[in-house]
């Protein structure tokens, strides 16, 4: 029956052209349901062989088409996933010539600088940097240095304690009864110890709960306030000019006696008056004191063979004044277009 084997070779034409429409992988799934699948049109064509007269030519044209169309379709496959490839890859290229972020450095923050110029004055002179603690106990923030449970001072150095013993430092000074405490042959000492200061404090301009501190302390044998006051002395000229001078004051620190202010000339009007010193030509940049002989006792020093100085310089305060920095909570912030003002060393 030829309208049969024309019926197989029409299909297989057909689908051929088919085939070459479909573009796309979801067009060859549709064009595969459509004719190879088991209930697809070609397999199909085999419900009529009984029908067929010339079953052979029949069946030859039935495979003919079968083969030729599955071949056909394989190929299309194979070229549908090069071609998808292809396009996800073109699509997920990276494109390496575009140019980069710009990538920023980093920058040390202004109170940093101040340490770092601090300790180099201070090296220079023969002194050990000595790393404190952050969290202490009661004992070396307090007591070694004279400061025991009812002492008032405690309320102006207020802080954050965890349970009853052991709290953030209030002051650096702690690291000297460290270094006491450590020298297993009592021999002379001369350190700062630069770090990290914590008080419950008034949130204004001037004050933060965290605040950077540099203890110092020298303790040998016949030390009196002429080396404080020559050590200090130096340290203002280097640190903020050679026509800069010093004055003592009295005032009162637990862990010193007698204890001092000192104040340094006003280095921006030269000790005329000015905003800046408040009219008065001298500025306030640390307490200093000879090391109370309980202190030394406390901390295995014989006081009738040792006496010492030591002092304490408020970090932030000293930039605040070096830079023109108005609000404290500045160098906190971590503000980039702040931080870059400042020199990098
Ligand atoms: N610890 C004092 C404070 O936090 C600063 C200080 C004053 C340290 C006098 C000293 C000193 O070593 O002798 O305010």
């Amino acid at each position: 029956m030829p309208n049969l084997i024309e019926g197989a070779e029409a299909l297989r034409r057909s689908a051929l052209e088919a085939l070459n429409q479909v573009t796309d992988e979801k067009g060859l799934e549709e064009f595969y349901v459509t004719y190879l699948a088991k209930k697809g049109s070609i397999p199909g064509l085999m419900t009529h062989m009984k029908e067929a007269e010339d079953k052979a030519a029949f069946g030859a044209a039935v495979n003919k088409a079968r083969t030729e169309v599955t071949a056909a379709y394989e190929e299309k496959k194979s070229a549908l996933g090069k071609l998808t490839l292809e396009k996800k890859l073109a699509a997920e290229r990276i494109d390496l010539t575009l140019p980069p972020e710009p990538m920023g450095v980093g920058h040390v923050n202004p109170y940093r600088l101040i340490i770092d110029e601090v300790t180099d004055i201070f090296l220079e002179m023969g002194y050990e940097v000595c790393e404190g603690r952050d969290v202490e106990t009661d004992k070396f923030n307090f007591e070694l240095l004279n400061v025991p449970k009812d002492h008032p001072s405690r309320d102006m150095q207020d802080t954050f304690y965890f349970g009853d013993d052991f709290l953030l430092r209030t002051q650096t000074s702690a690291a000297q009864a460290h270094k006491m405490l450590e020298m297993e042959e009592k021999r002379p000492i001369r350190m700062i110890a630069p770090g990290k200061a914590y008080r419950r404090d008034d949130d204004d301009m001037t004050h933060s709960h965290q605040f950077a501190q540099i203890e110092g302390l020298v303790v040998d044998k016949n030390i009196s306030i002429a080396h404080l006051k020559a050590t200090l002395e130096l340290f203002a000229k280097k640190m903020f000019g050679q026509k800069r001078e010093i004055r003592l004051r009295s005032s009162y620190f637990p862990f010193t006696e007698p204890s001092v202010e000192v104040d340094v000339s006003c280095f921006n009007c030269g000790g005329k008056g000015c905003a800046m010193c408040k009219g008065t030509g001298w500025i306030e940049i640390l307490g200093a004191g000879m090391v109370n002989p309980r202190v030394l006792q406390a901390c295995g020093y014989d006081p009738e063979v040792y006496s010492g100085f030591a002092f304490g310089v408020g970090v932030e305060r000293v930039a605040m004044l070096r830079y023109g920095i108005d609000d404290i909570r500045r160098f906190y912030q971590n503000d980039f277009r702040f931080l870059k003002d400042f020199p990098l060393k």
